[in-house]
Formats: structure tokens, sequence, C-alpha cells
């Protein structure tokens, strides 16, 4: 039997899906990329904006007709949409078989077990392999929720409070997730720096994630500025794994707007540990996202969030239209006029684009390390996506490797380069991958 997952929003969800996949496959479930395929479809839905729960919900629309193609499919839907509106989705969809919502996605595995022991037919469960995951770059959460109540913000509600992992059960993910494959970790928690288990905070645990053997790169997202300390800067700036990126919501430049938001630090503040972060971290890239468009918005603070932007030239950045969500603070407020966002979300979207396509197109001509994930596709340590010219069939490197890459150019926001065989030599050899040398561990 084969499942399909659909997921829409943040890494969060991400992860969740692949958590929930993991659960599956252990079922004896083997997932497919082809929804004609399945036999479960797994919708996991995104409410932090209206526009990403209404893509959402048409897609569950859709799927009634491809439940009546073949007997015995089953809709299942989670993630934070089905969270908030649970109730009325099954009553707009009744053909629903299962709606898990985001606190409960812990339970997911005795609830998809009930869902499973339903089975109309028994299908080809005996000839499922379970698959093994060969993610390269693989996610761990660390925690779910979030303690913040950023005033525009439904995480809160839909995922609750926080509620931190174990030191031991994190561990014990990266070291599944480096036997399937994986290089690189990331950290995983809507404000990941925040993280607290008995003695361990962020710092700490980073240590020990990059004391597990075979862990080459450790990201996390998304960071909270205020959780940002001095000791977890120096700690980063001190393990070699930890990549030289840092996604670091700041969402306006606008002091009145920070407050408004209670995002809990001032456009001062963020300035000055950004530049404290590139000063730890020479060469980092430094993204961000903001919301343009909060109610109460003057074309004055606007300008200060472009002004932050030009100012601390980040090297790429999500911006978003501000969108109300029923029962945060912010849905009490005036609304601004939908034409004046547009107009803003443009002009802030082409600031951005400008200075990120300069950053990239000092890149032309570098040599980079990219540590192959599927493919010809990689990433540098510094997060940007690199397309590796060359021939799929043959492809010069494996998933895993860590290859040197002349980037050749810029123009799109995926880099293209060619790998430069001069330069190829130590980064890419790996003891246990070299069979002459190491005859004896190639029997073990
Ligand atoms: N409207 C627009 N953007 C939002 N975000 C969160 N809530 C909203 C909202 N109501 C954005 C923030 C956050 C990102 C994940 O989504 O910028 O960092
Ligand atoms: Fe939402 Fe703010 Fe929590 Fe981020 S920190 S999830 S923006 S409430």
């Amino acid at each position: 039997m084969k499942f399909y997952v659909r997921t829409y929003g943040c890494q969060m969800n991400v992860a969740d899906s692949n958590e929930m996949g993991r659960h599956l496959k252990a079922k004896g479930l083997v997932e497919t990329e082809d929804p004609d395929e399945a036999s479960i479809f797994l919708v996991n839905t995104c409410t932090v904006r209206q526009h990403a729960e209404d893509r959402a919900f048409s897609e569950i629309g859709r799927l009634k007709r491809w439940k009546q193609k073949a007997a015995g499919r089953k809709i299942v839907v989670t993630g934070c949409a089905a969270e908030r509106t649970k109730d009325y989705l099954q009553d707009r969809f009744p053909f629903l078989d299962l709606v898990v919502g985001a606190k409960s996605i812990e339970d997911f595995a005795p609830m998809a077990e009930r869902l499973l022991s339903r089975r109309e037919t028994d299908e080809d469960l005996d000839y499922a392999v379970p698959a093994i995951g060969e993610k390269v770059a693989a996610f761990v959460t660390i925690m779910r929720g979030c303690n913040y109540s950023c005033t525009y913000c439904i995480v809160p509600y839909v995922r609750g409070r926080e509620i931190y992992h174990s030191l031991d059960q994190i561990l014990g993910e990266v070291r599944d997730r480096v036997a399937e494959g994986a290089r690189e970790i990331t950290l995983l928690g809507q404000t990941v720096n925040s993280y607290r288990h008995g003695q361990h905070r962020f710092a700490g645990l980073l240590e020990a994630v990059a004391g597990v053997d075979g862990v080459e790169r450790i990201r996390f997202i998304s960071p909270h500025p205020f959780y940002m300390t001095d000791r977890v800067i120096d700690t980063m700036a001190g393990l070699p794994q930890v990549c030289e990126s840092l996604h670091l919501p700041v969402q306006s430049g606008s002091n009145a707007m920070l407050k408004a938001m209670k995002r809990n630090y001032t456009r001062e503040e963020y300035i000055t540990l950004a530049e404290k972060m590139r000063r730890a971290m020479p060469g980092m890239t430094l993204s961000t996202d903001i919301i343009v468009g909060f109610p109460g918005e003057t074309e004055e603070d606007f300008e200060q969030t472009l002004s932050l932007i030009e100012e601390l030239q980040f090297d790429w950045g999500f911006i978003f239209k501000y969108s109300t969500r029923e029962g945060t603070p912010a849905a009490n407020l005036e609304s601004l006029a939908q034409e004046l966002i547009e107009e803003r979300h443009q002009r802030c979207l082409e600031l951005m684009d400008r200075i990120a396509a300069l950053k990239r197109s000092r890149l032309v001509g570098t040599t980079q390390t990219v540590l192959i994930e599927e493919g010809l596709f990689g990433r540098t340590r510094t997060n940007y996506k690199v397309h590796l010219q060359g021939n799929i069939e043959i492809p010069a490197a494996e998933p895993g490797d860590e290859v040197r890459v002349l980037i050749t150019n810029a123009s799109r926001t995926t880099l293209e380069g060619e790998i430069d065989h001069d330069n190829v030599a130590f980064e890419n050899f790996r003891q246990e991958d070299c069979r002459a040398c190491a005859p004896e561990q190639q029997r073990q």
C-alpha cells in the first residue's frame, strides 16, 4: 500500500510530514510521488496566512474525485489549519477519513494505526518494504509550540505552548538520520534558540549535536533575536559544523511596529545583533522575514523597513503581506487598504531582490564547497542552492559528497556551477569511501 504526502507551509511542517511518513513506513507502507498510485493521501496544512489555508482547502475539495477513483482510498488532513478549523473541515469535507491537528502530531502513530486497521481490502501489504530515508540534509524537531505572542501570529494558538524534546531523544534522532545517510542536520523549532530541557540550553545542544559522529553541517530555524545570546553566538562561531548562515526574522524596521507586534526587541538591538553575528562568523549570509502592511503601518514606518534592508544588506528575505488571523490581538485593529499592502509588498520585494541578486552575482567566479543532496543539486555552507552543470546519468559526485564547485552563473536564485576538478581532492575524500586503503573496514 502506498501513501502520498502534500505539505504546505514552513520547515516545521516538512519535518512533521517526514515524521508521519516514518510512522506509515514503519507500518509497511511505501511513499510514492504519484497520487494516482496512492491509497492514502495526506495533506499537511498551514494556517499562518489566509492564502496558505485557502490553497490547502481547495486541494482537499478536489480530493473527493481522487477518492472516488479507487476503492479503499483514504484522506488524512493534518497540521495547523486542521487544528484551527477541525469541526469546519469535517463538516465541509465529510469524505475525510482522519483529521489530526498540529497539537496532536505526536499522537499520529496510534491514530494512523486505527485508520489502517479499518482497511477494507488487504491490498499488497505483504510486498511492501519499509523504505530507508536517504536524505542528506535532514530536519530534527527539538521543540514544538511557541511561548511568544506576536500580535499577528496564529502559531501559539494552533501549536500551543512550548514543549521541548529531551537531549537524549534529539541525539537519538540525529544518529538515526545520520545512519540513513544524513550529513547535514537542521534543528527545528518555532523559536528554536529558546530551547531548554533540564540543565540543557540551546548552546549546549549545538555542542552535543556537533559531537555526533558523521554530522558535518548544522543549521537551525527559526531563531528569535531575543534568545541570540553571546553564549549561543560564541558556540556557533566555535563549532566547525555550524554553517555560516543565519535566518533571523526581523518582521519590521520600525520601532513602533515592532512594539505593536510585541516582538521584544528594537530596530537598534536587531542591528547590533546582526553586526555581532557577522563579526563572529565572517562570510555569513543573513536572511530574514518581513511583514508589510501591519495595521497602523504608516509610510514612514514602512520606509524604516526599507532602510533597514538597505542598511543590513540581507542576503535574501521573505516578504509577507500582512494577513489577518482570527483570534489574534491584531485582528481587532483596523486593517490597511489591500492595495496599499500590495504596493508596499512590491516595493519591498524589489529592494530585497535587487540586493539579493547583487550578492549572488558576486559569487560568480568563486569556488564554493557544496554538499550534494540529490542528483546535480547541492548547497553551500552559506545556504545557497547550487545546480551542477553536467550529466544527471553520470553524476560527478554522489549525494553526501562535499565537492568544490566553481560558480559560473547567478542569474537565478539557484546558482549554477561546475565541479572544480583541480580542487576536489580533500573535501571529496572520506576514509570509509576508499576501498583501496581500508579493506578491513569495508568487510565489517
Ligand atoms: N501575516 C503575514 N505574515 C505572517 N507571518 C506570521 N504570521 C503572519 C501574518 N498573520 C510570517 C512571519 C513569520 C513567517 C513564518 O510568517 O514573518 O516569520
Ligand atoms: Fe509566531 Fe512570534 Fe511565535 Fe514566531 S515567535 S511563531 S512569529 S508568535
